[in-house]
């Protein structure tokens, strides 16, 4: 595996293969009170400029159940905030401790977090990315669909960081991937050029309805993302039509599956009933961050 997870195109098919195996087997052992302290001894720096419940909760309790330590800290409250570069508190960082997290909005600080760290660095959410989180996802499909290859994914909404990950992470994986989201707000250019390899796996489009046909996992995300707040009437409005609901569900598979990164808007991308009535899967796809995050730190920092 590369040194950092920036991004889900840092991982190959096969590494995407461990990590989800090594998950599966962590979630095993903690059901069944195994310990397993793999990172005795070592400590994840968690950089947060952006809100989180899962990602902190879930990074935090992971290095405590890897027998490490997690130290939070805010963006606002380091030097950082100040103006510190990021090449400084990289180089810093990397000389106290064995790991660094962290939530931001551009890409390009992950980026050179990671270039100018010489421990790993793990991209927690961008504006261009959430690989964590597909992580997670890609681990809830396989567990309710047996198989990543082969299975159909829609995504319906904000071509996003959720947006973008899904499609580099599925596309990867074997899946098929149908993308409906309203004229300008396409997926990344970067990774509707990645798409272009996958041309019978990949398709962009501007009806739900035709990308949720015949879905074996539908999802969506969020309407505004964090940073995007004043945005939000104007999303209302380009986004009405783009929500999951009964109606639409009723073109996916019986089967279908519906997943959610959270935090979720009842009444704007997914309705309250179709919430409710996937609520076990929504809250498995969120406990498996806790997992599949475990198999990552385990893997790059041990
Ligand atoms: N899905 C996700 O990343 O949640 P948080 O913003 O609560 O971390
Ligand atoms: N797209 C959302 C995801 C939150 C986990 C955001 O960036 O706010």
């Amino acid at each position: 595996m590369k040194k950092d997870l920036t991004k889900m195109r840092d991982l190959t098919k096969a590494e995407i293969r461990d990590i989800l195996y090594l998950a599966d087997e962590m979630k095993a052992e903690l059901k069944s009170g195994k310990e397993h302290h793999v990172l005795k001894g070592k400590t994840l720096a968690m950089i947060f400029q952006k809100a989180s419940t899962r990602t902190r909760v879930s990074f935090e309790v992971g290095m405590y159940q890897l027998g490490g330590h997690a130290l939070y800290l805010s963006a606002n409250d380091l030097q950082m905030g100040r103006g510190e570069p990021i090449e400084d508190t990289a180089r810093t960082l990397s000389r106290y401790v064995d790991g660094i997290m962290i939530r931001t909005f551009a890409q390009e600080e992950v980026e050179n977090l990671a270039l100018y760290s010489s421990v790993p660095v793990i991209n927690g959410l961008t504006d261009y990315a959430h690989p964590c989180q597909v992580l997670a996802d890609l681990m809830t499909i396989r567990e309710r669909k047996g198989k990543l290859d082969g299975v159909n994914l829609s995504y319906i909404g904000d071509g996003n960081n959720m947006c973008n990950s899904l499609i580099v992470g599925c596309l990867t994986c074997g899946m098929n991937v149908s993308v409906a989201v309203p004229e300008g707000y396409d997926p990344h250019p970067a990774v509707l050029d990645f798409a272009k390899d996958y041309p019978q796996a990949f398709k962009l489009l501007r009806k739900p309805p035709e990308a949720v046909k015949d879905a074996d996992v539908v999802v969506t995300d969020v309407w505004a993302s964090m940073g995007q707040e004043a945005e939000a009437q104007a999303r209302k409005e380009a986004f009405a039509g783009y929500q999951i609901n009964k109606e639409l569900m009723s073109a996916a598979k019986n089967d279908a599956i519906v997943l959610h990164c959270l935090p979720a808007k009842r009444g704007q991308e997914i309705t309250a009933d179709i919430f409710e009535a996937h609520a076990e899967t929504i809250f498995t796809e969120a406990e498996n961050r806790l997992h599949a995050q475990k198999a990552v730190l385990t893997l790059l920092m041990k």
